[in-house]
């Protein structure tokens, strides 16, 4: 009765167990912008085989695992105080638990030897993705945004943008890696591995996009109160509408003709915006925040956590410590009417 009563506890854990793993499996089963195995390019698509590889083989341990641990409780007849228990077997030379012993041990080391390999292999070919004509991407990581400079000759057609990424369907990029202040690690599951980004280091990665389509990004490696916060997006275009983005991404802002769009200029060059901020085509040229010269042009505000619009660009201004506490942009004290001139200013930057 034991036996079996063992044998029915045991089978419930197994069902809660495949019940939990069913339910957590559900929603990684739509693909999505943040999905690894919603594979857009090359090397998303070795990783996620080598992930297809691992799950299958440690399925298959598991189950085979467990099932003799299943009939080692079922097979032996159990002593009670009319039976004792037969302990020759003790004195005996077993051959039957030895053999399985001895094939578990082989059996165990191919697997692992057998992953061990695949792994090494998968890594190899993430880094033998060619690099011919690739786009050449300097990646900054600060608390909490993405610092994005597109390297091109002549230096006269490199640009700067912030948290938004666009690269051409088809072609390689090649990203170089920093850090100004802690450990970031960027993560786009769809396109690419992790990287991490190390201050007074540089790291490269090459990924490529085979499909037109969005993939969001993430900071992967935990870098202070807004590490969650710290989201990206990468925009896969075909070819011709990349040229045209990065066409547009290289002209300077235009001077303002409107006169609400000329006084939120001046507004924006006679307050403390300049002190992090650059417009290319004004006197704003400072480095330590986002580059706003076609910030209209994104589609979300402060690293993926607003979406762009007048109304919630003008709350984060007023105040960005309440939306993102530890931001290093201070709250704004202009008047109403600065405030919406500012905001028109910069909603025009497209
Ligand atoms: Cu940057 Cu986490």
């Amino acid at each position: 009765m034991k036996t079996v009563r063992n044998l029915l506890v045991f089978i419930a854990i197994l069902a809660w167990t495949a019940a939990v793993a069913v339910a957590q499996g559900v929603a990684p089963l739509t693909p999505g912008p943040h999905d690894m195995l919603a594979t857009a390019g090359p090397q998303a698509d070795h990783i996620g085989r080598l992930w297809n590889l691992f799950l299958t083989v440690c399925t298959a341990v598991f189950i085979a695992v467990f099932a003799a641990f299943l009939y080692s409780i079922w097979r032996p007849r159990r002593a009670d105080a009319r039976t004792p228990a037969d302990l020759s077997s003790l004195d005996r030379h077993e051959r039957g638990p030895y053999r399985s012993v001895v094939f578990g041990v082989v059996l165990s080391t191919v697997l692992l030897l057998g992953l061990v390999f695949a792994s090494v292999w998968t890594d190899r070919a993430l880094a033998r993705m060619p690099l011919v004509d690739a786009v050449n991407l300097r990646i900054t990581g600060n608390q909490w945004w993405w610092d994005i400079e597109y390297d091109a000759v002549p230096s006269s057609d490199s640009f700067r943008t912030a948290n938004e990424i666009h690269v051409p369907v088809g072609r390689p990029v090649l990203v170089t890696l920093r850090s100004d202040d802690v450990i970031h690690s960027l993560w786009v599951p769809n396109l690419a591995g992790k990287k991490d980004l190390i201050p007074g280091r540089t790291a490269l990665m090459q990924f490529r996009a085979d499909k037109p389509g969005l993939s969001r990004g993430q900071c992967a490696e935990f870098c202070g109160f807004q590490h969650a916060f710290m989201g990206f997006e990468v925009i896969a275009d075909p070819p011709d509408v990349y040229e045209a983005w990065a066409a547009r991404q290289r002209q300077e802002a235009p001077s303002p003709t409107d006169p609400q769009l000329r006084r939120g200029q001046q507004v924006f060059l006679g307050s403390t915006c300049v002190m992090c901020h650059a417009i290319q085509g004004t006197d704003a040229n400072a480095r330590k925040g986002p580059d706003l010269t076609h910030v209209a042009g994104r589609t979300t505000l402060a690293s993926g956590v607003l979406p762009n619009n007048a109304e919630d660009l003008k709350r984060w201004i007023q105040n960005p410590q309440k939306i993102k506490p530890g931001t290093n942009m201070p709250s704004s004290t202009l008047p109403d009417a600065d405030l919406n001139a500012l905001v028109a200013y910069l909603e025009s930057l497209k």
